[in-house]
């Protein structure tokens, strides 16, 4: 792939070329390269990447009824071998399953041979379906290499350049916007569509990608949180004074790498809370500003740290996946009250190098994602061998457990939220025939706790366990480099902080490292305990997990964003959530639906999603995703949409004027 020559710039880079045309003159050694284009056709924004697909040869005349943009063309590929005769449903079809191909592009298609078979060259054939006018030319191309999909061809070479869509991020849950490059690595995305504040995210036609055994992944467009670090980008940690201070990272993590080897397409880095601490929106936002929950009036926070990982999957149907991590619920809060699926994952199952730790012990990787099928693949390809798969082929037949337990579950339906959560317990139970068992956690520790526990209770045993491995774990691998480059590059000065990890660095400052190993030695008795008295595995690996364990994740409150709050704590106390973090056990998100309550916002009544958690034993991570796939099969469990609600719909806060102008 080659980059554009200068000589098509668009207009918008026209200046810049003149001078570095002048300033080369004098030192010889100017540098100047093309970031791209963007243009506005038949009322869509779109951007033409600068590297080059491939060539193909024409006569001008063939494309003489095409219109043209600064030099370029939009035009489309066919491969395939694909009969002329067939041409137009094909296009028909692309119109309706990709969102970047619209049938301006069909005006000019080139199609390729198939072997042996050759089409008869140019003419415009008869034709009924909507996607090709009537005008169009249609030309062999002996080019097979270039995938098929729409394109803007640079007329004075012959070579084609991909099509990226944009999309406003009204969310504001990117904090970049991404290209790869042809050297593996990644680029800004330079164009710009209206909007409020927000990044311009561009996500290339879903036509030029196709899934196969080894790219399982081909064409998903994936956003990743700002702690992963990617070849040719700098990161932030959603710190300013980080981003500014670092240069853009030399390489990309083996992590995010599993996913570019296995077909995704990264469209940016997205929002975290800083150093993937939680805060609130919107007073512990400080450096930047927290993204926004699509879900019910608009302004519910998003949870964190993987905020703008589950605000994007939960408002643009353009996106179909997110990156996030989880090291005390980063993942499992934002899918719980965007109503995403979600994974934390058994602990180690991918080394997290070249990724910002909060805490190596209990650091992981997980997903957000609407489709669970999406979700199965991507599992598959970040955790590898270490991901044992029940999906699909291979002579594995999935046995689910029968022992369904709930931990801090409503005891009666009295509430719709009680209802979802207690209605998919018994939907669960009878999906796999088994039953549901209430537990008490508390008690089943006071009864076989180890001796090492010393007779304390759970929630004092484990009180400050999570609080010391964060913060100890930060300030050492974080906070002390990071202040340490920053003292040495800027005069001695300190960075700017957020409220929240100040607080919690400044509890881990206060505590010595015999409460860390103490730490270390609380989290090791409480796993072996659990993974053993609890939620032990079982040797039939179609099975894996002895039971499956409930509890409840997001009861759909609102938690507006428009509250003025205490000062930050520390995060002490043991609840349901930290069980997986302690245990490494995987930790799932099931959206269940959505329930209605009154907003002070909108005054009127919006819907809050509702979304319970389910643990399987350590290294069971397979057995849950199957699970999803099969409860959205048997109608058990919905995908959910993209958009103001579980069902679709607009965003309250991009609600335009249609309404009042029908009532007009
Ligand atoms: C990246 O840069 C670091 C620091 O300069 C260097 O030690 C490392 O070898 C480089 N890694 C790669 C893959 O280029
Ligand atoms: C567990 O049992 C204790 C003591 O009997 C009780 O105080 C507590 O509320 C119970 N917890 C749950 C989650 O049922
Ligand atoms: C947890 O630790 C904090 C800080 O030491 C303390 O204030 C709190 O009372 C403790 N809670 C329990 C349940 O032990």
């Amino acid at each position: 792939m080659a980059p554009m020559t200068d000589r098509k710039l668009s207009a918008r880079s026209l200046g810049l070329s003149v001078l570095s045309f002048i300033a080369s003159i004098s030192t010889a050694s100017a540098k100047i390269a093309s970031t791209g284009l963007s243009v506005n056709f038949n009322d869509v924004d779109y951007y033409i990447s600068p590297f080059s697909s491939g060539k193909v040869d024409f006569k001008a005349k063939d494309l003489s009824k095409v219109p043209t943009v600064l030099g370029f063309k939009p035009v489309t590929v066919v491969q395939g071998g694909v009969s002329q005769k067939d041409v137009s449903k094909l296009l028909t079809t692309w119109t309706e399953t990709d969102d970047v191909y619209q049938e301006g592009f069909a005006e000019a298609v080139f199609l390729a041979e198939s072997k042996g078979k050759k089409p008869r060259n140019i003419i415009a054939p008869r034709h009924k379906g909507p996607a090709k006018p009537d005008s169009t030319s249609i030309i062999t191309t002996k080019n097979t290499d270039i995938p098929s999909g729409p394109y803007f061809l640079e007329v004075s070479t012959g070579s084609l350049y991909p099509v990226y869509r944009l999309y406003e991020d009204f969310a504001g849950s990117f904090v970049e916007s991404l290209i790869p490059t042809p050297d593996g690595k990644f680029q800004v995305m330079s164009a710009q569509t209206s909007g409020s504040a927000s990044l311009t995210i561009g996500v290339p036609s879903r036509l030029y990608f196709t899934k196969t055994e080894k790219k399982p992944l081909a064409g998903v467009r994936i956003g990743i949180k700002d702690i992963y670090r990617l070849a040719g980008v700098k990161g932030s940690n959603g710190n300013r004074a980080w981003y500014n201070l670092y240069p853009a990272a030399n390489y990309t993590g083996p992590a995010v790498q599993r996913l570019i080897d296995a077909g995704a397409q990264i469209v940016g880095l997205q929002k975290t809370s800083q150093f993937a601490n939680g805060e609130s929106a919107t007073a512990d936002w400080v450096d930047y500003h927290a993204p926004f929950n699509p879900r019910g009036d608009g302004y519910s926070d998003t949870s964190s740290s993987s905020a703008g990982a589950g605000a994007s999957v939960a408002a643009y149907e353009w996106l179909d996946i997110a990156l996030g991590s989880d090291t005390g619920g980063s993942v499992r809060g934002p899918a719980g009250v965007q109503g995403l699926f979600g994974n934390r994952p058994s602990h180690n199952l991918v080394s997290l190098d070249n990724v910002m730790p909060l805490s190596p012990t209990l650091d992981t990787p997980g997903f957000l994602v609407r489709d669970p099928e999406i979700w199965e693949a991507a599992n598959a390809a970040l955790y590898g061998k270490n991901y044992k798969s029940l999906a699909g082929a291979k002579g594995k037949k999935v046995k689910y457990p029968k022992k369904i337990t709930t931990y801090q579950f409503p005891t009666n339906a009295n509430t719709p939220v009680q209802k979802l959560l207690l209605e998919f317990a018994d939907n669960l139970a009878k999906f796999v025939g088994g039953t549901v068992t209430a537990s008490n956690l508390t008690n089943d520790w006071v009864s076989t706790a180890p001796a090492e526990a010393g007779g304390l209770p759970l929630n004092q045993f484990l009180n400050t366990t999570y609080a010391t491995l964060i913060t100890k774990e930060q300030i050492e691998l974080v906070r002390e480099p990071f202040y340490r480059d920053y003292a040495a590059a800027n005069d001695g000065r300190r960075p700017f902080v957020n409220p929240v990890p100040l607080s919690r660095w400044a509890y881990g400052d206060s505590v010595g490292n015999d409460v860390l190993q103490e730490a270390y030695r609380a989290k090791a008795t409480f796993m072996s305990w659990f993974n053993s008295k609890i939620l032990p595995g079982v040797a039939d690996e179609n099975q894996c997990s002895d039971s499956l364990f409930l509890y409840t994740q997001s009861q759909g409150g609102q938690n507006p964003r428009n509250r003025y709050r205490n000062a930050p704590g520390v995060p002490f106390g043991f609840s349901a959530g930290r069980i997986s973090v302690f245990a490494e056990v995987p930790d799932v998100v099931f959206p269940l639906g959505e329930v209605s309550s009154f907003s002070e916002i909108s005054k009127h009544e919006e819907v809050y999603p509702v979304a319970v958690s389910i643990m399987a034993a350590k290294g069971c991570d397979g057995l849950l995703t199957k699970l999803a796939q099969d409860l959205v099969a048997a109608g058990i469990v919905k995908v959910p949409k993209a958009g103001g609600t579980l069902a679709g719909g607009k965003v309250l806060m991009r609600r335009g004027l249609e309404g009042v102008h029908d009532h007009q």
